[in-house]
Order: C-alpha cells, then sequence, then structure tokens
C-alpha cells in the first residue's frame, strides 16, 4: 500500500496582504507535495489563514472594518493569489472556522483538567496605545520603552498560564535524541540553546477587554485564547481525521485510526517561527497531550528572502509582491525563481533582475530552447517521428546514461529537500542535450541520406530525455511539464518511476514545436 505523506506550512497572518516570503513557503511545501505524489505517495498538502488576534483585531479597527469583514477580504487575496501560483492544497486550515475552535477548546479543556493550565496574577509594563504587555526586548538602548508605545504603566493581571518549565528536560533530551526533527541540523542546535534557557511558563490568555478577536477559553468566557495556542492547533483540526481524534483523545491511535494514518506531519516554517512557537511550545503541548516522541512532528525550517539585504517590510517599502510578478513574468518563471535562487534552510536576496536572468537563461534558452529545435528537426527531417533503430548506438547510449545520473542526483536532492540542486541538475540535463546536438549536427546528418536512422535515433532521444526532464521538472513548473508532455504527444500522467531512458516507444509521433517559454524583458513596476 502506498505510504501516506502529510505535509502543512505555517497559516499566514490576515492582517494584511501576502507577500514574497508567504509565496516561497507555499510554492516550497507545493513543490515537495507535489514530489511525493509523483513517488506515489498520497499526499495531504495542508495550509490556510491565522485569522485572530491582535494585529488582526487593530488592522481591521484602523480601516473601520468588522473583523469577520477584514478578515475574509484579506482572506481572499491569499486564496486566489495560491490558485495563481498553482500551489494545489489539500486541505484548506481558516483559524475563524466552527470546527477549528472547537478543536482549540476541547483540547484547553483537557489540559486544564488535567491541571496542565492554571490562573495566576503577574504584573508588568502595559503600553496603553498598543494594548500590550512589554517585556524586555521591547526596551531600547537606553533601558527605556520608546515614544513609539505611548504612556507605559505597571499593571497588575489575572490570566491561564500553560505548565511550559516542568517539559523543560523532557524537551532538551529529545532534541539531543532525534536528529530527524528538526532540519536544517543547525536549527536544531538553536532550539536546543533556546530550551536551555527557558524558564516560566506560558501565558495563554488575554481578557477580552483588551482582545476580543480571538477563541473563547472553554472554562472562562471572560477570556479568549492566545492567538499561538489557537494557531498551532491548525495542524490538528484541519489534519484528516484530526476533528474527531481531538473529541476522543488525540494522541490514541486506537480511537483515531484516520488521524493516525496521516499524523505525524512535516511542517514547513520560517526561521522566525521555530523559537518559541513550533520549536518550544507546540513540542510541548503535543507532548502534554499524551503524544509519544515518535508521534511529534517533523520541522523543516527554511530562511528568509531579503531585499538588499534587509529586511522586508511593509514600512521600508520593499515588499515584493507576487500577484504583480506572476502577472509580470508569469507563473513558471515565478516558481522557478523562489525555488531556485535559494538553498532550502538558508537566505537569499531578492531580485527582480536575477528573476529575468536565471528564466532567459536556464529556461528560455536551455530548456525551452531544447525542446523547440527537437520538435523542429524532427517535424522537418523525420515527419515528426522519432525511430530509435538501433538503441545500442553510440549518442543514445551517452543519452542513457547522462539521464540516469541526473535522476539520481535529482531524487538525492529532492530527498534532502534541496530543489534548488535538483533543478541545478535537470537543466545541466537540457545544456547537455543541447552541446550534443551542435557536436552531432543533425542539420548535416539530414544532407546525407545514409545517415537517415542515426539522425532519427538522435532525435528519439531528446525527445525521451525531454520527457525524462518534464517528469523530473513537473513539482517545480507543472504547467511546463505538461505542456512538453502535450507538444511530444505524450499525454500520460506523471510518475518519478517513468523516468528511465527509453519510455518512448520507436516510431512515436511528436507534435509540432510551440514557444514553452517566450523570453522576458525586465519591466519597470
Ligand atoms: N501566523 C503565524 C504562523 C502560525 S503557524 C501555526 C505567522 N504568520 S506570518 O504571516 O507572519 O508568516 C507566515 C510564514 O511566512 C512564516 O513561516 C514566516 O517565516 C514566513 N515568512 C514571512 N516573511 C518571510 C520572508 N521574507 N521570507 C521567507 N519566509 C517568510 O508567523
Amino acid at each position: 500500500m502506498a505510504d501516506n505523506f502529510f505535509i502543512a506550512t505555517a497559516i499566514d497572518y490576515t492582517n494584511s496582504a501576502p507577500h514574497i516570503g508567504h509565496a516561497y513557503e507555499k510554492i516550497l511545501a507545493d513543490v515537495i507535495a507535489r514530489y511525493h505524489r509523483l513517488k506515489g505517495e498520497n499526499v495531504f498538502f495542508l495550509t490556510g489563514v491565522d485569522q485572530h488576534g491582535q494585529k488582526v483585531q487593530q488592522s481591521a479597527e484602523q480601516q473601520g472594518l468588522a473583523p469577520e469583514k477584514f478578515v475574509a477580504e484579506v482572506t481572499g487575496k491569499f486564496t486566489a493569489l495560491w490558485q495563481k501560483l498553482e500551489v494545489e492544497h489539500d486541505g484548506w486550515a481558516a483559524t475563524t472556522e466552527e470546527r477549528h475552535k472547537q478543536c482549540v477548546q476541547k483540547i484547553l479543556r483537557r489540559l486544564w483538567d488535567e491541571k496542565q493550565i492554571y490562573k495566576d496574577k503577574q504584573g508588568g509594563y502595559y503600553s496603553v496605545r498598543q494594548e500590550q504587555f512589554l517585556t524586555d526586548k521591547e526596551r531600547g538602548p537606553d533601558g527605556e520603552f520608546g515614544p513609539e508605545w505611548g504612556t507605559v504603566e505597571f499593571r497588575e493581571e489575572e490570566n491561564y498560564y500553560f505548565k511550559l518549565a516542568r517539559h523543560k528536560e523532557w524537551l532538551r533530551q529529545l532534541l539531543d535524541s532525534r536528529a530527524d526533527l528538526i532540519s536544517p541540523e543547525f536549527r536544531r542546535s538553536e532550539l536546543r540553546n533556546a530550551v536551555e534557557k527557558l524558564s516560566g511558563d506560558l501565558c495563554i490568555s488575554r481578557p477580552k477587554s483588551r482582545l476580543s478577536w480571538g477563541i473563547e477559553l472553554p472554562f472562562d468566557a471572560q477570556f479568549v485564547t492566545y492567538v499561538w495556542f489557537d494557531a498551532l492547533v491548525n495542524y490538528i483540526s484541519f489534519a484528516p481525521g484530526g476533528y474527531d481524534a481531538s473529541v476522543t483523545g488525540i494522541a490514541d491511535p486506537g480511537h483515531n485510526s484516520e488521524f493516525h494514518r496521516w499524523w505525524p506531519a512535516v511542517i514547513v516554517i520560517g526561521k522566525d517561527i521555530l523559537i518559541p512557537a513550533h520549536g518550544i511550545y507546540w513540542m510541548i503541548m503535543l507532548h502534554a497531550l499524551g503524544f509519544t516522541d515518535e508521534q511529534l512532528p517533523r520541522l523543516l525550517v527554511h530562511g528568509w528572502w531579503n531585499m538588499g539585504g534587509a529586511k522586508m517590510s511593509k514600512s521600508l517599502g520593499n515588499v515584493a509582491d507576487p500577484t504583480a510578478l506572476a502577472d509580470k513574468y508569469g507563473v513558471d518563471a515565478l516558481r522557478y525563481y523562489l525555488m531556485s535562487d535559494i538553498a532550502t534552510g538558508k537566505d537569499a536576496d531578492f531580485s527582480e533582475e536575477r528573476l529575468v536572468t536565471r528564466y532567459n537563461s536556464e529556461l528560455a534558452n536551455s530548456l525551452g530552447n531544447l525542446l523547440n529545435r527537437t520538435l523542429n528537426m524532427a517535424q522537418r527531417y523525420c515527419g515528426s517521428r522519432v525511430e530509435a533503430s538501433d538503441l545500442s548506438n553510440a549518442i543514445l547510449q551517452s543519452l542513457r546514461r547522462e539521464s540516469a545520473l541526473v535522476v539520481t542526483d535529482v531524487t538525492r536532492a529532492m530527498g534532502e529537500n534541496a530543489i534548488d540542486a535538483s533543478l541545478g541538475a535537470i537543466v545541466s540535463l537540457a545544456t547537455r542535450c543541447n552541446q550534443i546536438i551542435e557536436q552531432n549536427a543533425p542539420w548535416q546528418m539530414a544532407k546525407e541520406t545514409s545517415r537517415q536512422a542515426e539522425l532519427s535515433s538522435l532525435l528519439y532521444g531528446l525527445a525521451d530525455v525531454l520527457r525524462i526532464i518534464a517528469i523530473l521538472i513537473s513539482p517545480v513548473l507543472p504547467k511546463a511539464a505538461r505542456e512538453i508532455f502535450r507538444q511530444l504527444k505524450w499525454e500520460k500522467a506523471f510518475h518519478l518511476e517513468d523516468t528511465t531512458f527509453g519510455g518512448l516507444p520507436s516510431g512515436h509521433l511528436v507534435g509540432p514545436p510551440e514557444p514553452l517559454f517566450p523570453r522576458v524583458e525586465i519591466q519597470a513596476s
């Protein structure tokens, strides 16, 4: 039976429109999900939106909208973008949905009943203007809270706390023993160091007087739950079988077979939300709910896209807009750039110029050109019929060898989620085929009737490598991959196991060439 693979991403805040960082993460997860589907696995890919919390409440207020209305509008921008960018998710998490609220409340209720949550009074510095308690992180270099906080006063407030600190030793040992839990490896060390410094419990409530846009605590209607406690639960409430599982006691596979067929998930997140949210709060929440160490999700932590070395921010006005970029250069160009110009786990600098240059040289000149000239020559010299009269022919042997090596490289790279390396290998195969064309000069062969069989074999080999390239590149460029198949007149489903050379039947009739990746010019915004 095929394996099940459950992949989820962080859910995006709906306090403002999606930007390139959001698009990168969803495409990354989409590519990994598509690759697992290509391997024949059953895949469930979950993404969605984080709709509660102070930021959303404040943005809605600023626009004079009810939070429901504001959230629905921003959510629409995310769903439209994922559709445009071919982010093919199976599940959609929206935290204002009733089933999610119920799940969060069931989980809170359980932790409360089991005395893992308690009520306490604590004091701290409170910004009246920003309506939030401040920590030492908010102090300026002079040790004072800056003018942006307005009046800061000392306040005491009653709240509910989740017993986090008592699980510190468990988490430390877990991180030492499970090398596979967090990748890349250096993030596990960072998390390990953060756990070392962990002290104190987690405040999981906000009085309704301060924040009303949230999920009510099931044991105290005067409070809503802290946004992270709400958001993290999406990985359960929107997982297959997750809603039912939360009712019967989540961690028990005996009761929750559907949920446990899929769980644990691989969760794709940015580096900013590993510590403390996913690496500490989420791991401890699950442990407290009775999940065993083997049932804990694996975290794939990606880096950030910056702009000219600086963080993208709305206030600096340097945020790249994925919708505008896809409209200008096409979805393939954007997906290709975001997957090829960053190493998973590291940061990268976003550059529209590099997007255009890479697209033109690697897709238009290399792969697009290979498809175009292969089909063009097949049409002109062989009536579009490509025939491998002799598979032991030297050119076919070398195409077989080169494509097999690339399949191995791509499989290895994808196994490590190194999408950039996988694309590098695929493009190098297209470049190699273009060199083989130059070296063998099929236009010369066409002039000699005695070399007709050799010519047809060469074109057969190139068409078959294009078939293999289409399969390998399909997770990143699904539209282009389908288009290559269409032009090859090979309208089959995509399977990784079909990447062995020689899959096209000899004598196959290919289609006429059509431009696959028209060159683009950089456009002013
Ligand atoms: N809502 C929380 C996540 C809750 S998950 C239970 C959140 N939302 S966010 O909208 O701020 O960020 C969503 C994701 O986008 C995060 O994984 C974050 O790291 C990622 N990115 C935000 N900006 C980014 C870049 N500039 N580059 C790459 N990813 C970035 O955090």
